[in-house]
């Protein structure tokens, strides 16, 4: 039977392109799942767009030196471009600037406004006097309470995933000027997740401790039992939907309010173009919304959004929030900052035509249970061994004998032996193996069980011989090949939710829509687990093209080559620093800075990080303790130039008295290096540093 179905994709932040991470997270599951909906029949409004508020997009723009719109209209293109690029097919990709969503993200928030579901209070906020902003979000970092990192953002801390206000950060500073904002009282509008908190601990933790993933269910009930408080949904900023209430001027929503609110946008946008009526989507009972999101996403949408559509009355809640955890890149975290990341139009540069392939190895090795690893030699062995030597070798072979033996007609089946028909029943048990797995959202398991039928199609081939047996027994011959070429029409259909492009290939080098005419069930997907046959005998096939090529070393290099510049390379440091407060010049002349020259260098006995160095600044030789000596031995650091602090008082490190100190930065690998003078102007010892 037909379902309705509304299925949304996290909608990504408009301030830089997308990479693997984004694709295996959340973009390649919601796409197998929508298409494996469709393909059976299903209603699916499958929505996405660009999410182009938010306090990155604004820093963005300001060092840039360009506007908001600006960032957004050039990442919403080059986003919306990759996802076609990769077969992501939503039904409506929208942006949150558009007018219909401003419209119903304004409508929203009145409804909510009018049935009294936010405290208005006015309170001190985090104020940076220097930039005379309000801070909040990313525009302020500080230790987060709960874990202790201490670069958590305002709103979000990245490193537990605790979604707080940035009041709550401790000792935090501005990210524009340094400094550490004073408190200054401004009129918000919260959202009292405290009054919705037994509402969501049955919702959640009764309905939904069976089906819904661990890891989500876990990190739900966790905030819930820590106990839910007021969240602020307004914001003093001048980039995003302004408050449409009295008392609002000046002020927008919060992102993460609107945000979430451009799934029905899109959703209306969409409607429209189609002339349907988008409400039942939304509000219809029987319809099943589903939120493909990563993991720092969660509490957006199991807690805050689902109270927010709560507290409107008329909409329906997830019935599921399939999140999936991180995947890393090389056995590290994926970074923009860090340029630590495969951006999918460099990878389609790399490898033109090969999306099949990145999704192929992205679903196979999906972070579903726990944080993955994305390495450049499994994603050449997964080509090589998977898609080539086994799904690719498969379907070639089949297609070139049935062009060698019968001119590209399809053989009538005579007498099927046992082990035909049990390769038939295999293919005949495969969609309700998919269906077990993707049901559950393990898309990992169900691209393995696609594989799996590639490799039996392989494996029997290998098996039946039909080239040796053409000589003597051509009838059963026939049946080999009616049989492989069921198989193939079955890959052809099966594999077009996982591996979209390969699929429309071979379909159309089967002629399958012609072939279809003849099947008795509505889809292709129905036939098979009825038993039906696809391609029946007398169908014509097209001549074979090859489906995937092999991926050599070199490319693999490449690429790790890549990976291995941007290690070392100067990359623009974007991870926000703060400054520390203003000093006046007298103040920074205080300071005697000299060149030096290290003389002499050893251990410092039973420490694992300070050498005592003796260093050379010219007028004499001083001894100076430096925490060095996990970055260096002391052997490699004599002759060395270094910039020393002459003057800072002399202080005993381990008994050793320290006559100064050496300047040192930390280099995009991690380790500590010097801070020298340029070795093609030699400069001397003692040369003072103004
Ligand atoms: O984390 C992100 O990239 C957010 N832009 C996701 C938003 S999802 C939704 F609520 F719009
Ligand atoms: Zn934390």
């Amino acid at each position: 039977m037909s379902k309705r179905f509304t299925l949304t994709a996290a909608l990504p932040y408009t301030n830089g392109p997308l990479h693997i991470g984004h694709l295996a997270g959340v973009y390649v599951p919601a796409d197998i799942y929508a298409r494996y909906l469709r393909i059976q029949g299903h209603d699916v409004a499958f929505i996405c767009g660009s999410d182009e508020h938010g306090v990155p997009i604004t820093i963005k723009a300001k060092k840039e030196g360009v506007s908001p719109q600006d960032i957004v209209d050039r990442y919403h293109k080059i986003i919306k471009d990759s996802f076609n690029e990769f077969g992501i097919s939503f039904d409506n990709y929208s942006r949150t600037s558009a007018t219909i969503h401003h419209e119903t993200a304004s409508a929203f928030f009145k409804t909510l406004h009018q049935k009294g579901a936010f405290l208005e209070e006015t309170t001190d906020q985090l104020y940076d006097a220097e930039a005379q902003q309000f801070l909040a979000d990313r525009f302020v970092v500080g230790t987060c309470p709960k874990c202790g990192h201490t670069e958590s953002y305002g709103d979000q801390c990245e490193a537990c995933g605790t979604s707080h206000n940035a009041t709550d950060l401790i000792q935090p500073k501005s990210a524009i000027s340094g400094h550490t904002p004073e408190l200054k009282s401004t009129k918000h509008w919260y959202l009292p997740l405290d009054q919705h908190q037994e509402f969501l601990k049955s919702w959640i933790g009764d309905e939904h401790k069976e089906d819904w993933k661990p890891n989500v269910y876990g990190q739900c009930m966790s905030w819930i039992n820590d106990g839910l408080r007021p969240r602020a949904v307004t914001r003093d900023l001048d980039w995003g939907i302004p408050v449409p209430v009295d008392g609002g001027e000046g002020k927008v929503l919060y992102v993460w309010f609107d945000a979430p609110i451009g799934y029905i946008s899109s959703t209306k946008e969409w409607a429209k173009a189609q002339g349907k009526d988008w409400a039942p989507y939304w509000k219809d009972k029987e319809t099943t919304l589903l939120h493909f999101i990563g993991k720092d996403n969660i509490v957006f949408h199991c807690i805050i959004f689902p109270a927010m559509l709560k507290a409107e009355g008329s909409y329906i809640l997830p019935k599921n929030v399939p999140a999936n955890e991180f995947l890393n890149l090389e056995g590290q975290k994926l970074s923009t900052s860090k340029n630590w990341a495969v951006w999918l139009p460099d990878y389609l540069k790399d490898f033109p035509n090969q999306q099949d392939v990145l999704r192929y190895v992205l679903t196979a090795t999906a972070p579903e249970t726990k944080d993955n690893d994305f390495t450049w030699k499994d994603f050449q062995a997964r080509n090589n061994n998977e898609l080539v030597a086994i799904y690719g070798n498969f379907i070639n072979r089949v297609l070139v004998l049935t062009h060698k033996y019968y001119g590209g007609e399809i053989p009538e089946a005579t007498t099927l032996t046992e082990t035909d028909k049990a390769a038939l029943e295999q293919l005949q048990g495969t969609p309700k193996s998919l269906a077990l797995s993707l049901d559950r959202f393990r898309f990992r398991e169900a691209s393995q069980v696609l594989m799996n039928l590639a490799r039996a199609g392989n494996k029997y081939l290998a098996d039946e011989e039909p080239w040796k047996v053409i000589k003597t027994n051509p009838e059963r011959v026939q049946n080999i090949m009616h049989t492989a070429l069921q198989i193939a029409a079955g890959l052809s259909v099966l594999s077009e939710p996982f591996l979209p492009f390969t699929a429309k290939k071979l379909q159309q080098m089967l002629r399958l829509n012609e072939a279809l005419k003849h099947v008795q069930n509505p889809s292709g997907w129905q036939a098979i687990s009825k038993g039906e046959r696809l391609l029946p005998s007398g169908h014509s096939i097209d001549k074979p093209s090859l489906l995937f090529t092999k991926i050599e070393d070199h490319q693999i290099q490449a690429q790790l080559d890549r990976l291995e510049a941007s290690k070392t390379a100067n990359v623009q440091q974007t991870t926000v620093v703060p400054q520390k407060p203003n000093i006046p010049f007298e103040d920074f002349s205080k300071m005697d800075l000299r060149i030096g020259t290290i003389v002499a260098a050893e251990k410092m006995p039973k420490t694992k990080k300070l050498l005592v160095l003796k260093v050379d600044i010219g007028t004499e030789v001083r001894t100076i303790v430096s925490g060095i000596a996990e970055n260096y031995a002391p052997e490699a650091v004599v002759g060395q130039k270094v910039t020393v602090l002459c003057n800072l008082k002399p202080r005993a490190l381990r008994g050793v008295e320290s006559q100064g100190m050496i300047l040192m930065a930390r280099a995009n690998d991690g380790q500590l290096v010097f801070v020298q003078p340029d070795e093609a102007h030699p400069t001397p010892s003692g040369m003072p540093i103004s």
